[in-house]
């Protein structure tokens, strides 16, 4: 690289993210991430966003359902728009049509190893989780699937990424991607860039519990808030919701930490949520702010089905302007696949540049100068 494209490269700020569609996205996603991604959006100083629908990743462990993932862009798609993504200033794309994406990967993978990809925590799990494991019944672990923390590695360098804002369960896949620039870079020369992962701020931003109080909000726990659920559907799931077991009284004293409830409100009605002031004015004004409700809470006197009242006002809220612009995008679907080409189409040109500049750097471009 040239004097001139290093100093321009290395000031770059460029977003790189994404998603697997297989499924709706949910509140979790929201404060986890969507969020995030809006205010980054919105903020202006970065050259260039790029949001992934990461369907080839999906289909690494959903190969025999590809109805599933296909049926998901739709919905992946609509759910950014409705939160806020703006295709004037982030590119939506969709990852398996992009060929160079594949050509980067191929390449990589001669830069990790087996046993490497073996230490990947975030791999690990998913293995175990989706039975995977060397056990009888199992096939074992398709290949594919055990490579994609190199692919992730090609998706974010393919745009030249340098900040990946995600969960923390994609911290071993930008640690991965890291090794394989500096990798890359000493052996063929500067070429690529380190990215950085950005974590959301607050703990409960970054898991979010089901609304049964497990761990995770997930499609087959039946235990999410969906983005698109309409008020009525938001309403009884949190009228529902799992809170402190040992508080039975109102007068009882009651936990916070751990209960789900809390971790809700702290998430979008804490100090995280831009939000959080006016929310205790219009809809619990005997509060100043959620630690004084949260004070009340553990001392005794306040109610669940209080709390829960002021939790789904507060949900309703901060859904109302998602629904608006999902109504109007589901409106006009060919217009939502007009921007998915676009997006595509300016993210494979970025791509293909890379794949260039890659390639020339492994002197592999024989026909070019
Ligand atoms: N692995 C991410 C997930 O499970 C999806 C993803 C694919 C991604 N490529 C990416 C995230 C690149 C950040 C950067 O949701």
């Amino acid at each position: 690289m040239s004097e001139a494209a290093e100093n321009k490269a290395a000031k770059r700020k460029v977003i790189l993210t994404g998603d697997r569609p297989t499924g709706r996205l949910h509140i979790g996603h929201y404060v986890g991430s969507l969020r995030e991604r809006v205010i980054l959006q919105n903020s202006g100083e970065f050259d260039d966003i790029f949001i992934m629908i990461a369907d080839a990743q999906a289909l690494t462990d959903n190969w025999d359902n590809p109805e599933k993932v296909r049926s998901n862009i739709m919905n992946v798609a609509l759910d950014y728009l409705s939160a806020g993504i703006d295709p004037e200033k982030a590119h939506i794309l969709i990852q398996s049509q992009i060929p160079e994406l594949p050509e980067l990967t191929q390449y990589y993978m001669n830069l990790v190893t087996v046993q490497r990809l073996q230490r990947n925590p975030t791999v690990k799990a998913e293995i175990k989780m989706r039975g995977f494991s060397e056990r009888e019944e199992s096939e074992g672990t398709p290949v594919g699937f055990f490579c994609y923390p190199i692919s992730q590695a090609a998706d974010i360098t393919g745009f030249m990424g340098t900040i990946v804002p995600a969960g923390e369960d994609q911290e071993p896949m930008v640690e991965q991607t890291r090794e394989i620039v500096r990798k890359f870079n000493s052996i063929y020369g500067e070429t690529l860039v380190e990215p950085e992962i950005l974590l959301p701020k607050s703990s409960s931003a970054r898991r979010l519990p089901g609304t049964d109080g497990k761990a995770k909000m997930s499609k087959s726990l039946g235990n999410c808030i969906y983005l698109s659920d309409d008020e009525k559907t938001v309403k009884t799931k949190v009228m529902s919701m799992f809170t402190d077991p040992g508080h039975l009284k109102v007068s009882d004293p009651g936990k916070t930490d751990g209960n789900p409830v809390f971790i809700y409100l702290e998430a979008f009605a804490g100090d995280d949520a831009p939000n959080a002031k006016a929310l205790f004015e219009e809809y619990a004004p005997d509060y100043q702010n959620l630690e004084e409700m949260e004070e009340h809470y553990r001392r005794g006197g306040l109610g669940d089905v209080k709390v829960k009242k002021f939790l789904n006002n507060v949900l309703q809220e901060t859904l109302r302007p998602l629904r608006e612009r999902r109504a109007e995008y589901e409106k006009d679907p060919d217009r939502v696949m007009q921007i998915l080409k676009e997006g595509t189409g300016y993210a494979e040109n970025v791509a293909a540049n890379t794949l260039a500049s890659v390639k020339r750097a492994m002197r592999i471009s024989y026909f070019s100068v």
